[in-house]
């Protein structure tokens, strides 16, 4: 698959979807500029995709400091001269414990990365993009964003949060030429689920879901979910009567709540 993309921003660069992602579009000679805390993991990236025949410029920094954050992209801005693409893809599972000792750490922390960063990334590329007519703005969110899921409820609100906040921008900045899309996967093999304990339907190689990915996105896809057996589990469950949720998830899901770990949720992830 050819990428029409030249400059490509994205967050969460040094594993998983965003580092996938980084790698393929870069073996097709794309300008990358790729954000993450892990120096080490985004040097050998860089390398790899040096050899591949891309240039990448990595960005150390930790996207919830917002002072840092915000001079990382700016300097990103000002270095590339606008890009033609831009994929707010950080993101941490944050899965909460009931007790718990660190839960409201754990929300903060989420909050920061999955909604404030995500949104901070592409409220900033957005002004340069309306002023020059074009560019496409994503965000990575999750089929978790549909309704409220069991032990991971700041992660679900954060990603429908920014379910609706890609939805709204896309109003504002469509008349600009300004594309926008809502990326929701379903489970992805990423060190991110590697610590899944719980069944994950449907689970997908990272470099098939990176071809997907980058299909919906050269197609202008506005939202994208998959697999779309998944897309179609979502669906039904997103539109079932608010009481038999409730029953089912109390049937399925209740035994967690009182069988769960106190004081472990930083270690808990989800997709
Ligand atoms: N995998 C799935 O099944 C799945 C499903 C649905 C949605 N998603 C979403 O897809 C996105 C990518 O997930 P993934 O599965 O690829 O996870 P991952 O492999 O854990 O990657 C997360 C990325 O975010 C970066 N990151 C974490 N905290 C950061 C911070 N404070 N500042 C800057 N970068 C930070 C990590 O790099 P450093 O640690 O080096 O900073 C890493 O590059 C996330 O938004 C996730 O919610 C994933």
């Amino acid at each position: 698959m050819t990428s029409k993309y030249k400059k490509i921003f994205i967050t969460g660069a040094s594993t998983g979807i965003g580092r996938q992602l980084a790698l393929d579009y870069g073996g097709q000679g794309a300008a990358l500029w790729l954000l993450a805390r892990s120096q080490e993991k985004l040097e050998s990236l860089e390398k790899e995709i040096k050899a591949s025949g891309g240039t990448a410029r990595i960005l150390v920094c930790d996207a919830t400091i917002e002072k840092d954050f915000l001079t990382a992209l700016k300097q990103a801005q000002e270095e590339s001269g606008g890009f033609d693409l831009v994929i707010a893809n950080a993101g941490w599972g944050g899965k909460m414990q009931y007790p718990g000792d660190n839960n409201i750490s754990v929300l903060n922390q989420v909050i920061d990365l999955n909604f404030r960063a995500a949104t901070q990334t592409l409220e900033y590329f957005a002004k340069y993009m309306v002023i020059a007519r074009k560019g496409h703005l994503v965000g990575v969110s999750s089929i978790a964003g549909f309704r409220g899921l069991p032990s991971t409820a700041a992660y679900s609100a954060t990603k429908r949060a920014l379910i609706s906040y890609l939805e709204s921008l896309r109003f504002s900045v469509q008349s600009f030429g300004v594309l926008v899309t809502d990326i929701r996967p379903g489970f992805v093999r990423t060190p991110l689920t590697d610590q899944n304990k719980v069944p994950m339907p449907f689970l997908m190689d990272v470099d098939v879901a990176s071809f997907k990915i980058r299909r919906a996105l050269e197609r202008g896809r506005k939202r994208f979910a998959f697999p779309w057996q998944m897309a179609v589990m979502v669906h039904i469950m997103k539109n079932l009567p608010d009481f038999i949720f409730d029953w089912l998830g109390t049937i399925i899901w209740g035994k967690h709540a009182v069988t769960g770990r106190p004081g472990k949720s930083e270690e808990n992830t989800i997709g």
